[in-house]
């Protein structure tokens, strides 16, 4: 389980010096399994949050409060430590999948090298299992799609590339960023179904869920509980159908009227 509290982040002046707090006290429990979203206007703090959660904040941010996974204590763990949890118990889905993976590394090896390091699997072996993900990732032609390069696939065949490298290692806790907003709409909803059927999978168990996006219609399909964030802080938490269909709060009140008059149907 992943408990957070008292989260404070201070950008732009990490030496003490200037700087703002951009997260300024945030708390929640992620429960094993559980897919919690992260909604809230552009400068809440929602990427950054989550960049804390996972160790890889940028170098003029410092953090401070507690981040323990199953009572471990994160914040403040150095790179060696982190190591050991990042990309195998937490691993994190980005908005832009063509800069999180490496554009002159062949894909059936960057999915395979979690394989190799993580759950020490020979090289032949990870291969193999590098390219059964990429079929359950629902890549046309996953041999194929193995030995290509990055920028030879298409944005939407990108993200499900990193959607299975993220969870080829049963993580307990997967973060996305806004995975999908820079598809098209056709193919976010592609990749979204991906994502909801492989944490839905009856083979292991489930990783908790941290989806951060801007698009409600997203969190009323995938997440059971929401967080709001405004200006740093969570201004309302609660499960994802009660509070879409009546926000206490007039901040989620504005946004679902925004959202609303986005289009939104919900
Ligand atoms: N490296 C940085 N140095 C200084 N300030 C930063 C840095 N990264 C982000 N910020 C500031 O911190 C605040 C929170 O940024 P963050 O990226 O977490 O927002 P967000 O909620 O993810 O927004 P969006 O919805 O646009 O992605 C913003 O005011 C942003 O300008
Ligand atoms: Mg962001």
């Amino acid at each position: 389980m992943l408990e957070v509290a008292d989260l404070r982040i201070r950008a732009g002046g990490a030496s003490g010096e200037g700087g703002a707090d951009v997260v300024d006290g945030v708390g929640f429990r992620l429960e094993p399994g559980e897919r919690l979203g992260v909604i809230g206007e552009s400068g809440s703090g929602k990427s950054l949050m989550a960049l804390a959660l996972i160790g890889l904040l940028p170098h003029d941010c410092a953090a401070g409060g507690s981040v323990r996974l199953d009572g471990t204590e994160l914040l403040g763990t150095d790179e060696r430590g982190l190591r050991g949890i990042r990309g195998s118990r937490m691993t994190m889905v980005f908005q832009d999948a063509l800069t999180a993976l490496n554009p002159l590394t062949r894909v059936g090896r960057q999915v395979a090298e979690p394989f190799r390091r993580h759950q020490g699997m020979s090289a032949p072996a990870a291969a193999g299992a590098a390219v059964e993900l990429l079929e359950l990732a629902g890549l046309p032609h996953p041999v194929v799609t193995a030995r290509s390069y990055p920028p030879q696939l298409s944005g939407g065949q990108r993200q499900r590339v990193c959607i299975a490298m993220a969870l080829a290692c049963r993580p307990q806790v997967l973060i996305a960023d806004e995975p999908t907003t820079a598809l098209d709409v056709t193919v976010q909803a592609g990749v979204l179904d991906l994502l909801d059927r492989i944490l839905g999978l009856e083979t292991a168990p489930r990783p908790a869920l941290l989806f951060i996006t801007h698009d409600l219609a997203v969190v009323a399909r995938i997440c059971e509980r929401v967080l709001v964030m405004r200006d740093g802080r969570i201004v309302e938490d609660g499960p994802a159908g009660s509070l879409l269909r009546h926000p206490r709060h007039d901040y989620t009140r504005t946004l679902l009227a925004d959202a609303r008059a986005a289009g939104w149907g919900g």
